[in-house]
């Protein structure tokens, strides 16, 4: 049997780019070089599946291009914010990701900023490693404390709840912001408060981690006028998608101390980060790392392959995702 035609758009681990070789006619990238939507396209003239990541615009012109056999793209990564599904679902393309494997990784990066920002972990790294630490005083770079404090989760699917239950292990009262209230059972598990309004729950928290998908309802979610909620000694984590703040608008606070702080892994113009941003003292960068364990990301790479198997075998791949209504 001829074997299914695979395009895949970036390197992935050695194990998983092994396997595909085995079992498809899999085109790689080896030198990861990252493509522009019409040269995704090209590459694709003769392929069955197309195996994109976060990195590649997948919009409804690139959608058009693509041959008629082509019949799944079977996304590297759970977020899918940069295929256009509608488009995919109306040339009856399959989209599948590949959600639970990396839940724990994210959920560990997210508690990471959440710890470093408070404690000032870059600030004080930084410091040393310019030779400029004079020693230990008892007023030296004085951070604020997490255990006790209000921690609002703002998408409590998957990842939001793997924060949560970390969080809780560092003694934080969980609150929670979300399209839908969680079953009872999961809330009393967590101890977690239920916010129907965002604005009231953005004025009683200490820290705001952002766990929800980038869609058209969530961008600039966190817009001038939220952020202007804040406490000003709040601390801002965002492990999600960087389009869900307005970042011109959190630099401006942050710049001006009208908030305490924030942890970031993903940026609005990616990977583009603008020099105001990184000057801050107060705003712990970090690029893009929320899945990148190798143990996620081959985890990773096996979803796409399941994915890939199930659907050229002619069954229902297990990690298909639909437009939202
Ligand atoms: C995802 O899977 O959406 C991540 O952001 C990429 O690691």
């Amino acid at each position: 049997m001829k074997k299914p035609v695979v395009v895949v758009t970036r390197k992935l681990p050695e194990a998983i780019e092994t396997r595909m070789m085995e079992l498809f006619e899999a085109r790689l990238n080896p030198r990861d070089r990252s493509y522009a939507g019409r040269e995704i396209a090209k590459l694709a003239a003769d392929a069955d599946v197309l195996v994109p990541t976060v990195t590649d615009r997948i919009d409804a012109k690139v959608i058009a291009a693509l041959p008629e056999r082509l019949r799944l793209i079977a996304n590297f990564g759970v977020g899918v914010n940069h295929i256009d599904l509608a488009a995919a679902a109306k040339r009856g393309i399959v989209v599948t990701n590949t959600p639970d494997v990396l839940t724990e990784d994210t959920a560990d990066l997210t508690i990471a900023l959440l710890l470093a920002v408070p404690r000032r972990l870059s600030e004080g790294e930084r410091l040393l490693r310019t030779g400029k630490w004079v020693g230990w005083s008892p007023t030296f770079m004085m951070g604020s404390r997490v255990s006790g404090k209000r921690l609002g989760i703002i998408g409590m699917g998957r990842i939001g709840q793997a924060v949560a239950k970390r969080a809780r292990a560092f003694n934080m009262s969980i609150h929670y912001h979300n399209r839908k209230r969680v079953h009872v059972a999961a809330e009393s598990l967590l101890e977690a408060t239920y916010w129907a309004d965002l604005d009231q729950m953005l004025a009683h928290m200490d820290f705001i981690s952002i766990n929800c998908p980038y869609t058209p309802e969530t961008r600039h979610l966190l817009n001038e006028r939220r952020l202007k909620l804040l406490q000003p000694h709040a601390c801002i984590v965002n492990t999600a998608r960087g389009e869900i703040i307005d970042e011109a608008a959190l630099t401006r606070a942050l710049a001006a101390k009208k908030i305490g702080g924030a942890g970031l892994d993903v940026y609005e113009h990616e990977p583009k980060v603008a020099a105001a941003l990184r000057k801050l003292p107060n705003a712990v960068l970090a690029p893009h790392l929320g899945s990148a364990t190798r143990e996620g990301r081959i985890a990773m790479g096996e979803k796409v392959i399941i994915n890939i198997r199930a659907f050229t075998d002619g069954h229902k791949p297990p990690d298909r995702v639909l437009p939202r209504e």
